[in-house]
């Protein structure tokens, strides 16, 4: 008979932190530079499993496979895999890193890839990680490699690598806590969404939250779907306020106002209707904001321009995250460094951040309170 193998929920990896391991503000004090930042104890809302590929993995995936390359240049294959400066848009930069998703061809790779995500957001002093991931995605990266898996078996191995990754940071005296979040890809159509939603539903244990991502449509045309996931009591976030249309500052008005979205990804473009900023404070809705990332996808200009400050200063439910790091050759640390240079943000901003994203995170609540205390 075959062992069946159960997934541990990530939920299930209690963390239990003596106090010896706790970074302390003076440790903290004594850093310079980079360390500085990776020292700080920091919470992340916003993180793409898929865009957490280091490019080493990449390349070594890649040979594993005998997966022929364009190009035998690091550089160039920096150029094609990763988005290391500003392109024209978000759909150019889905583009470029949807490449990556050449070397999803075995479940190996998924596990691996689920386990550094882990040890690598631990390395840079991340506490709190929320990862996000489609499951239709990685299915379909799989299949065209011509292997037709099952969306659980795919789920099953996404667990076990963030198993693996969390159980090697809690050995090494340095934990970190990590949830998972079930995305929706909108360009892949309605059917795909309800397929996405419906495997969330029947796994709803494994999952915290419901993630919409991808270029922006219309998304109260999926509103079904939401009150789907919303009356099954599951939390909702959505990408929403990301591009600078109309319907894209419309998005987050119907994400609050419709789609019982309690936070949202990114809302950058709120700055750009009274109407719709208004309602994002009234409503204290969080906004997972990624600012490099925003600069890289040009939904702003450049950092300076980005409504980070103006959102801090007019007491916006806000916190800080990447997004997308190694497929943008970036850190959550090498990010407040940049926003500590831009907006000279300090400790009492990041701490105020981390506290709001933390107590907006989806985790269960009797894990925040011990969490809260312990960093933050
Ligand atoms: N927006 C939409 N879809 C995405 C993003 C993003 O920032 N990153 C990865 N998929
Ligand atoms: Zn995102």
């Amino acid at each position: 008979v075959l062992e069946v193998l159960i997934p541990v929920p990530v939920a299930s990896i209690i963390i239990r932190n003596k106090m010896s391991e706790r970074i302390s503000l003076p440790n903290y004090n004594q850093e310079s530079g980079l360390a500085k930042w990776v020292a700080l104890p920091k919470v992340e809302l916003h993180c793409h499993l898929e865009g957490t590929l280091r490019f080493s993995t990449i390349l070594q995936e890649a040979k594993r496979h005998k997966i022929q390359l364009p190009s035998n240049d690091e550089a160039e294959l920096r150029k094609y895999f990763l988005v290391e400066e500003k392109v024209d848009s978000l759909a150019k930069f889905l583009q470029i890193v949807d490449r990556q998703l050449i070397i999803v061809q075995d479940f190996q790779t998924i596990v691996r890839m689920a386990r550094e995500a882990v040890i690598d957001r631990c390395m840079d002093g991340i506490k709190v990680v929320e990862l996000r991931y489609s499951p239709t995605g990685l299915q379909s990266a799989m299949k065209s490699s011509k292997i037709a898996v099952t969306l659980a078996e795919i789920h099953d191995a996404v667990q076990s690598g963030i198993n693996e990754g969390a159980k090697l940071c809690q050995a090494d005296g340095v934990p970190i806590y990590v949830g998972l979040l079930c995305t929706g890809i909108l360009a892949k159509g309605q059917t795909d969404m309800n397929n996405t939603a419906e495997f969330l539903l029947a796994n709803r244990g494994d999952f915290i939250g419901f993630d919409v991502a991808g270029a922006e449509e219309k998304l109260l045309d999926y509103k079904d779907i939401f009150d789907r996931v919303h009356e099954a009591g599951i939390k909702i976030t959505i990408h929403a306020g990301e591009l600078r249309t109309p319907q894209s500052v419309a998005n987050i008005r119907d994400a609050i106002k419709s789609l019982h979205a309690s936070r949202i990804g990114h809302g950058v473009n709120a700055i750009r209707d009274p109407e719709v900023y208004q309602l994002v404070k009234d409503s204290s809705t969080h906004l997972e904001l990624c600012p490099i990332s925003n600069v890289r996808t040009n939904a702003v200009d450049d950092i300076k321009t980005h409504p980070i400050k103006k959102y801090l200063d007019d007491s916006f439910n806000i916190s800080i995250s990447s997004d997308d790091p190694a497929a943008m050759d970036i850190t959550l640390s090498y990010q407040y460094g940049v926003l500590h240079r831009t907006f000279n943000f300090g400790l009492p901003d990041f701490f105020r951040m981390n506290r709001d994203a933390l107590s907006v995170s989806f985790i269960p609540m009797h894990l925040k309170k011990p969490l809260l205390e312990q960093y933050f």
